[in-house]
């Protein structure tokens, strides 16, 4: 009911597109130069303060540019708390993290090396790493035409290397331009019930199957907390930091709350593209589903605990089984072959 006013409100009922062009900020056009240095950059360990991470180390490009762990991997002796997202089709993102709390890859690419429990180096520290190597000298000079070296311009070769990693020729590309039998007979029944009983196109529509937007559907807490101190310990850090008093007592991720402070947003996260979904996984900003039947049966029961969003589907068996056919089959483009370049 209430997701019914909301769409209402929105005026607008999610379609399905095929890809197109992919949206490029005025401010950051792509060069092949830029794209080249980003692609150097992700794969450096210079960004870390004891050089062991990159930012391949968690997004891997053969793992669906993520790490295939429920949570993240993270800094020598630290602990993530949250899943590590793809980057497929991040260009299409609107606002970045589970939370949504960062608007642009360029304004993203300093939180990973700054964080902690992820790259834990200081940016001003990075321009003069950088600066000490005669070939980034040279990469940057050739991309930007100066000797500035900057942690502005490392995000913005950083963003710009990101932009290229888009999902195409999916089967649900080839479906939607014209090309019927471009999905299997279960795939095409999976897309019925992805648009009608099951109600996932609520959110997950557009180019990139995702609205945008942020809901608490109440996902378990993952029982690592629990178990691991040093998880718990990350959470309290993030909320501290974050200014939510009561951090030494929380017991769950308070998600987009920690953003804007307003209680609709308790435990809420963005919709993620469910574009290449079969090539990463485990699933959700906590990695608490390891496969997609789980996530099936998740929305199939109308989501966690006291969830205002979700109602039970009683969706069959069979249409389960078709439901995940076309998440597999529909959604899974060419792969995005990247090669770790040659590092100076
Ligand atoms: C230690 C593991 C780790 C490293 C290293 C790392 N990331 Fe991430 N990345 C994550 C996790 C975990 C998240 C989700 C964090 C959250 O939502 O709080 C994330 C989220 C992102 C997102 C947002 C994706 C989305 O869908 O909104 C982008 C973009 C990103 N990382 C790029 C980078 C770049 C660029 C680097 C290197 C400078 C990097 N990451 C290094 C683990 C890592
Ligand atoms: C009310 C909006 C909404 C509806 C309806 C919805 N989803 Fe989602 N979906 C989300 C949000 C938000 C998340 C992230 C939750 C989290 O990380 O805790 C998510 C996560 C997922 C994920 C995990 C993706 C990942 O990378 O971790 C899959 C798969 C998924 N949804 C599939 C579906 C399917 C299939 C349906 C229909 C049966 C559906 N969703 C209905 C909002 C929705």
């Amino acid at each position: 009911m209430l997701l019914f006013l909301m769409l209402a409100g929105c005026g607008q009922r999610g379609e399905l597109q095929a890809t197109g062009p992919v949206p490029i900020p005025k401010e950051n056009p792509q060069t092949p130069e830029k794209i080249e240095l980003g692609r150097i950059l992700f794969f450096d360990r210079r960004l870390s303060g004891d050089g062991t991470m990159s930012c391949a180390t968690c997004h891997v490009p053969e793992m669906g540019f993520s790490d295939n762990q429920a949570l993240s991997l993270a800094y020598p002796t630290t602990k993530s708390w949250r899943n590590t997202q793809t980057l497929v089709n991040i260009a299409f993102a609107k606002a970045l993290f589970h939370d949504g709390r960062v608007s642009s890859l360029e304004e993203q690419a300093g939180h990973p090396v700054l964080s902690p429990f992820e790259m834990n180096r200081n940016l001003d520290y990075v321009e003069e790493v950088l600066r000490s190597v005669p070939e980034y000298v040279s990469l940057f000079r050739k991309t930007f035409g100066n000797d500035d070296i900057s942690k502005e311009q490392m995000a913005l070769a950083l963003a710009a290397f990101q932009r290229t990693l888009v999902s195409r020729n999916a089967p649900l590309d080839k479906f939607l331009n014209g090309d019927k039998g471009a999905l299997s007979a279960d795939a095409q029944k999976g897309l019925a019930i992805f648009q009608g009983k099951g109600r996932c196109i609520e959110c997950h529509h557009g180019v990139n199957l995702s609205d945008n937007r942020f809901y608490a559907l109440n996902v378990p807490e993952n029982p690592r907390f629990v178990d691991d101190p040093r998880v718990a310990a990350t959470r309290r850090f993030v909320a501290k930091i974050n200014g939510y008093k009561k951090f030494k007592t929380l017991d769950v991720d308070p998600g987009r709350y920690l953003v804007t402070k307003d209680k609709k947003d308790w435990r809420a996260f963005r919709t993620p593209t469910l574009r290449d979904i079969a090539r990463h996984g485990p699933y959700m900003h906590n990695g608490i589903y390891a496969t997609l039947e789980e996530v099936i049966d998740f929305f199939d029961r109308g989501g966690g605990e006291k969830n205002g969003v979700l109602q039970p589907l009683g969706l069959s068996p069979e249409e389960k089984r078709q439901l995940k056919a076309f998440m597999t089959d529909a959604l899974t483009g060419d792969e995005i072959i990247v090669r770790m370049p040659k590092l100076p």
